[in-house]
């Protein structure tokens, strides 16, 4: 049942029994993971894109989460353009007040909080919450949701500018996010999300965009309806490049801003594509399989030739690529990763251990497949020895490909 408006919701992929994406188990305490059905369907009625099963969303987000936002120099400029893009257009206004959802380790915030404007992260993950605190940044460690939200809006008064990303989409409760958006919105405020856009996750076999948290796919036509179901209205949209394509929506209360041609436009594109079409999803869905046996063979070639395989990025996104395809660490050794709390652990059901960075330079295998690949210039830059002293890379989106 679709969990925005009721109605039934068609499933199109079955990835199977798969990890919780972000929960990185010590070596030795891999009998206890948590495992649930990941699959994904379209709702008849509002073309919501959507899993099938939730997970609970304390098994997700809790002190140990251990993504870091601020561990890509890409995502630091683009948050840090985001805050000024709101200090110059919306916060104008005597002691304006912004209020982010899944603030993380303030990446955001961090120029709010340079430029003295008032703000409030709401973060429930409280390893990271803390990583901003001490930065001097303000957080509450807690769930966004309608309660917290009217909290908010009692001691704080009404946000000019509530903002997400990245998170909207893994919030399964998107009622009781509205109705906190609408107890804690000024009455001229925006409210302003960005998440993966299904547009680019189609164009570009993107698959691994889909996990445990990544509850929602998005798409224009998608948004529309349900924040029309909830009493606002999309005003803006506009495309971003982040994270392998997204889409910034923008959000108001009805008739209080001008809705612009991008928001029609963009819904005449995503007819024309065949978004509300199940072809396009079983397409999709053929793409995934043809994807996952390329890689594999080319894993199990590599292999049989006697080279070393390594992995980059212990995303999320791999948690899905190395569970769905069946790759365990008889395929890929090990995987490299800047952030110091995967580090020692392994990976989520393949159970592959993650490494420091430093030794994809140090250990030069002949290949890395680059899970993280929504960074891939940055990191390409980053590790241009590997590939100097004869290292090549391997990417799996939109196809099969060494480089
Ligand atoms: N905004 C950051 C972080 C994205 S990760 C970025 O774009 O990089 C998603 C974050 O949302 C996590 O830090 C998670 O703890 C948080 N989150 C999950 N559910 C939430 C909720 N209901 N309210 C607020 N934050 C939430
Ligand atoms: P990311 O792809 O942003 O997100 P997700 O986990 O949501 O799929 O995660 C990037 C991962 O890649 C993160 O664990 C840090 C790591 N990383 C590196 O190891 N080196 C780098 O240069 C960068 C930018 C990221």
């Amino acid at each position: 049942m679709c969990r925005i408006c009721g109605s039934t919701v068609g499933e199109f992929f079955d990835f199977g029994r798969q990890p919780l994406s972000d929960t990185f188990p010590e070596p030795d305490r891999v009998d206890d993971e948590f495992f649930f059905r990941l699959a994904v369907g379209i709702c008849e009625s509002c073309a919501m894109v959507q899993l099938l099963e939730e997970v609970p969303r304390d098994r997700m987000f809790h002190d140990g989460y251990p993504y870091h936002s601020s561990g890509s120099a890409r995502m630091r400029e683009h948050f840090a353009g985001t805050a000024r893009r709101f200090l110059r257009e919306e916060l104008t206004a005597d002691d304006p007040f912004i209020v982010e959802i899944g603030s993380n380790d303030g990446v955001m915030l961090r120029t709010i909080r340079d430029a003295g404007v008032r703000h409030l992260g709401v973060e429930p993950s409280g390893g990271v919450a803390d990583l901003s605190r001490a930065e001097g940044i303000r957080v509450v460690t807690t769930f966004f949701e309608e309660e917290s939200a009217r909290r908010i809006r009692a001691e704080d008064g009404p946000a000019d500018v509530i903002f997400a990303a990245n998170t909207i989409c893994h919030i399964p409760y998107l009622d009781s996010i509205f109705r906190g958006v609408d107890a804690l919105l000024a009455p001229g405020g925006v409210f302003v999300f960005e998440d993966p856009y299904l547009g680019d996750i189609l164009e570009l076999n993107t698959f691994d965009q889909i996990y445990d948290e990544h509850f929602y796919l998005f798409s224009v036509n998608s948004v529309r309806a349900a924040a029309r179901r909830f009493g606002f209205d999309l005003v803006d949209v506009q495309r971003l490049s982040v994270h392998g394509g997204e889409v910034r929506y923008t959000i108001a209360r009805p008739g209080t801003r001008p809705v612009t041609a991008a928001v029609e436009a963009m819904i005449a594109e995503e007819r024309e594509r065949g978004m509300l079409e199940h072809t396009t999803f079983e397409q999709f869905g053929a793409n995934v399989k043809r994807i996952c046996g390329d890689l594999v063979e080319l894993l199990r070639r590599l292999r049989a030739e006697g080279k070393r395989v390594v992995g980059y990025g212990a995303t999320a996104k791999s948690a899905t690529v190395t569970n769905y395809c069946g790759i365990g660490p008889d395929l890929v050794e090990v995987v490299y990763d800047t952030t110091p709390a995967k580090h020692g652990r392994v990976m989520p059901g393949s159970h592959i251990p993650v490494r420091p960075a430093s030794g994809l330079t140090e250990t030069q295998p002949d290949y890395a497949i680059l899970f993280a690949w929504n960074h891939e210039e940055e990191i390409k830059q980053k590790e241009k020895a590997f590939h100097d002293a004869g290292g090549r890379w391997i990417t799996y989106v939109p196809d099969v490909r060494i480089s």
